[in-house]
């Protein structure tokens, strides 16, 4: 109730004052997903983001490439141990393996250039003014304010040996007096944040504007710096401001403050995956969430091309040409990373020879139509169809540990493109299994690890396993690409509510479900398991879809195998959902028995 002595307005005006300063408060502690900074991520792990193309994606973890494993193409780079590098990846990929071996410029290396970074009067090593020579230019120069920030002050300080690079972009730093008299001009700098030394960020040239002032940076080093109570602690062990944690900004120099968010502040967007990325990064043309949903809905709609580096050089110099006093410096690495990053091999998987079709032995489903389901099998025992299985590349099918007997190999067969068993239709290829790997620590009386790889028997003479018009879904790499309520689907030739036969593939939209252990306490194992269902029960998978995939797509359309149909009270009773292995878990199981090259999407 308004009190009769305050007017109003000014009433009206102090709640929403309160109001606003309640809503930040909360909001900002509440942008944290506290659980999952017990995993640790950093930006060193293919969970949450992609590893860059020096890198690859191995247990969960970027593991550094051999520089033979990078693509050919690309220029000449020379590396601070005076070596010279075909590539720009190759020398990356060096320097991961040997961190000494920094990036010093672009082209072949010569006898005089050097770069150098040094800071200028601070009161201790770790602070100063940043000065720094560039490898072609002769003289020493500082760097322009405006263009700094914690992103490019993280980089300076690693380049200067400070692991957890920069604690602020503000110090008491005792400006010579003779600065702006003796420096005409200083240096503009640009980096992304994964740079090792400030040489591969781009620099241009401008006056020096005494308004605007040059760069300084406090380093980060233990003694220096007392963290408090509310400061978020990076997983490189230097604390930052709560608030800097998920704004899109990498303040931590790991990533560690971006990759735990439920939401994001500041001018950042959130990904799928709960990654805060800076909203530049929003339709910039290249993929930056894991999940694919920050190059969507842009305008426009074909991805930007892009653009190889010398032309980068063209079209900045035209536009600096108009700006007056600048002058482009060193070569555009970035867009270099770019360049290598399409040249990587890319996998065909989940995607439809004939496009997205038409959204319209599974309880209350619709029958499949031809092409729908071509990463479908059916998998027969003896005279009876069993089980589902999906085809994931290769001569490859996955399915439930449940569903086979590696004793019983020969009695299986695998049906590819089958609709019907009844009226068989046309396409459809029989295989019979070369090897069953069932899961070695399925167990079969609480279900968990209930998954299974089938190899298919190549014919003689034969090089691959003829499956014309079957295509591999997707394996997911990560937990983080679909999340609780993402709508998927089902499918099989499994029975119905009432235990009825059905002899044609069926399928079915279910939404996965979160906190199933709340449906089967004791039973369900969240690290294993995924449940799915409708709020009615009245899709389900039953009976003989055992083994068959839960797929979902991705903001691009790909689709991915999510799940496997493993168990469920009952079929399609409400709070019964049904229970399905999640595969994201055994990418790597998947991968130790097939090969990487068949399943990995990144990264190869
Ligand atoms: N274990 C069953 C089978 O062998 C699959 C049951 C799935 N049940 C469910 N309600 N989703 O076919």
């Amino acid at each position: 109730k308004q009190p009769d002595h305050i007017p109003l307005v000014l009433w009206v005006i102090h709640l929403q004052k309160r109001r606003l300063c309640l809503a930040s408060d909360t909001s900002q502690e509440d942008l944290v997903d506290r659980q999952c900074l017990i995993e640790k991520y950093t930006h060193l792990f293919c969970h949450k983001v992609f590893c860059h193309p020096w890198q690859r994606c191995i247990n969960g973890k970027c593991i550094c490439k051999l520089p033979y494993q990078c693509p050919k193409n690309g220029t000449t780079v020379c590396s601070t141990n005076g070596r010279s590098f075909r590539t720009y990846c190759q020398q990356k990929s060096y320097e991961c393996l040997y961190p000494e071996a920094k990036f010093l410029n672009s082209g072949a290396c010569t006898e005089t250039g050097q770069f150098n970074i040094s800071l200028k009067h601070g009161n201790r090593d770790s602070e100063g003014i940043v000065e720094v020579k560039l490898v072609d230019q002769d003289e020493k120069m500082f760097i322009c304010n405006d263009s700094w920030s914690i992103t490019q002050a993280n980089v300076a300080c690693l380049d200067l040996g400070f692991q957890q690079g920069a604690h602020d972009i503000q110090g008491n730093f005792h400006f010579p007096e003779d600065l702006y008299t003796s420096a005409t001009e200083c240096l503009q700098v640009h980096c992304q944040g994964f740079e090792s030394s400030l040489t591969e960020c781009t620099f241009t040239k401008r006056k020096i504007n005494s308004n605007r002032g040059i760069a300084g940076v406090v380093c980060y080093t233990q003694n220096a710096v007392s963290s408090t109570n509310d400061s978020f602690q990076c997983v490189n062990g230097k604390p930052i401001p709560q608030n800097k944690a998920c704004d899109g900004v990498n303040d931590c120099g790991d990533q560690s403050d971006e990759l735990c968010c439920k939401g994001c502040h500041g001018r950042s967007f959130l990904c799928k995956s709960g990654v805060c990325i800076p909203k530049q990064h929003k339709c910039n043309g290249e993929v930056d969430c894991i999940t694919g949903d920050d190059e969507i809905g842009c305008k426009g709609n074909s991805k930007q091309k892009l653009i190889s580096p010398s032309r980068f050089k063209e079209q900045h110099i035209q536009v600096q040409a108009l700006i007056e006093e600048t002058e482009i410096l060193t070569a555009n690495m970035d867009a270099e990373r770019k360049q290598i990053k399409s040249l990587l091999p890319k996998l065909s998987c989940g995607v439809k020879p004939s496009g997205p079709t038409r959204r319209k032995r599974v309880v209350g489903g619709i029958p499949a139509q031809p092409g729908d389901f071509p990463w479908q099998v059916a998998i027969r025992e003896d005279d009876k169809f069993s089980c589902g299985g999906i085809y994931i590349g290769g001569c490859w099918v996955l399915t439930a540990a449940h569903c086979v007997r590696v004793s019983k190999i020969h009695r299986y067969q695998i049906w590819a493109s089958l609709l019907d068993w009844i009226n068989p239709n046309a396409g459809i290829t029989v295989h019979m299994a070369n090897k069953i790997i069932i899961h070695e620590n399925y167990n079969g009386a609480t279900y968990q690890n209930d998954i299974a790889l089938i190899e298919l028997k190549k014919r003689k003479t034969q090089t691959d396993c003829e499956l014309p018009t079957t295509v591999p879904a997707c394996v997911p790499w990560s937990p983080y690409l679909f999340t609780p309520n993402d709508k998927c689907i089902i499918s099989g030739l499994g029975r119905e509510r009432d235990n009825q036969k059905v002899y044609s593939l069926q399928w079915g939209e279910v939404h996965l479900i979160a906190n199933c252990s709340k449906y089967y306490p004791g039973r369900f194992f969240e690290k294993e398991m995924i449940c799915a269902g409708t709020d009615d029960g009245s899709i389900d998978a039953c009976k003989g879809d055992s083994g068959g995939p839960l797929v979902c797509q991705d903001a691009n359309n790909k689709t991915y195998i999510w799940g496997i149909v493993s168990w469920g009270e009952n079929c399609g009773k409400p709070d019964f959902p049904g229970v399905y292995t999640k595969v994201a878990n055994y990418f790597d199981w998947i991968s130790h028995h097939v090969g990487r090259a068949i399943i990995s999407q990144y990264n190869v």
